[in-house]
């Protein structure tokens, strides 16, 4: 059996202003993560893919064009000039679906890397995070791209929407408390509401991405020169200007304001929004009281990661 994984992601500083060409920093958390296995399958069969929270296992030339498991499956092979092989492949993730964490991109990556396994096909990381980037055009419409590159390359990266990947070093590790409000919320409805209020008033939109873009770009220089006390008002900062945009909820809002209350230097939603995750700086003495008044607060889960 051969068996492959794929980390989540949160985004730090910058979504949604990252749809629009503004930079965004985000980093791998090991902590959950995808993983897909594959072994041979009954000749002639074909390709079958289970994921463990369904209940039956999808026959890959039954599967519809639009399921994101068969998707990716068939991307990669094409990618490998690969007839169907009669494989199984199982995936099983950790990474809450739909909660900014980055589930899909990273489900969709463990598929990848556990075929060219399977086929003996190597295959490189902007191949790789260009094929899972096709898996989240189908599904978030008009994605920046920071999903897939952040969980392929699993490094601390400063994204800007088409250009070439740069990655930066943390001079000095932090920790975060990844809070969960247990709302699922599909990126791809904040992303369109957020698209349709830009419609609506562009300008306004705009400015409201330039503010989150210099928090990004001061958040980088921060971040490497190792002045870690400059990342909580910037994270308070990006947090309101989300606000501003409208994807946060009253769930979100609760879970924020708890993280400070209980001492954080700093707190915000991450990614999408509207539901899913948040994050809070939090340093040896704060991270207990904090992940405490999350959960009293009705956080379903909470991960504490350090950024290093
Ligand atoms: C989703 O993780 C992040 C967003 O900025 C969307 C995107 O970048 O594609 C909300």
């Amino acid at each position: 059996m051969i068996t492959a994984s794929a980390p989540g992601k949160v985004i730090l500083f910058g979504e949604h202003a990252v749809v629009y060409g503004r930079p965004a920093i985000a980093v791998p958390v090991t902590q959950v993560k995808a993983t897909a296995s594959i072994e041979p399958g009954r000749a002639g069969r074909g390709m079958t893919i289970l994921a463990t929270d369904l209940t039956r296992a999808m026959h890959l030339r039954d599967a519809p064009a639009d399921d994101p498991l068969a998707s990716i499956a068939r991307l990669a092979l094409a990618h490998f000039n690969a007839p169907e092989p009669d494989a199984n492949v199982t995936v099983h993730s950790t990474i809450p679906i739909a909660s900014g964490l980055g589930s899909g991109a990273a489900v969709s990556t463990s598929i990848v890397r556990a075929l060219a396994k399977f086929l003996s096909r190597p295959i490189d990381e902007a191949a790789l995070s260009a094929l899972v980037y096709e898996v989240e055009k189908l599904h978030h419409g008009t994605p920046s791209g920071i999903d897939n590159t952040v969980v392929v390359y699993a490094r601390p990266v400063y994204f800007v929407r088409g250009r070439p990947i740069q990655t930066f070093s943390v001079k000095c590790p932090f920790t975060i408390a990844i809070g969960d409000t247990g709302v699922r919320s599909p990126t791809k409805i904040a992303v369109g509401d957020v698209r349709r209020a830009w419609e609506a008033d562009r300008a306004r939109s705009e400015r409201l991405f330039d503010r989150i873009g210099s928090i990004a770009e001061r958040a980088r220089a921060a971040i490497e020169a190792g002045e870690v006390d400059a990342l909580g008002p910037l994270m308070d900062e990006n947090h309101a200007l989300l606000r501003e945009i409208g994807v946060s909820s009253d769930e979100l809002e609760r879970l924020v304001s708890a993280a400070k209350e209980a001492g954080a230097a700093g707190a915000k939603l991450v990614g999408g929004g509207r539901g899913g995750n948040m994050i809070a700086l939090v340093d040896v003495s704060t991270r207990e009281p904090v992940e405490r008044a999350l959960r009293e607060a009705g956080a379903k889960g909470v991960i504490v990661t350090n950024v290093e």
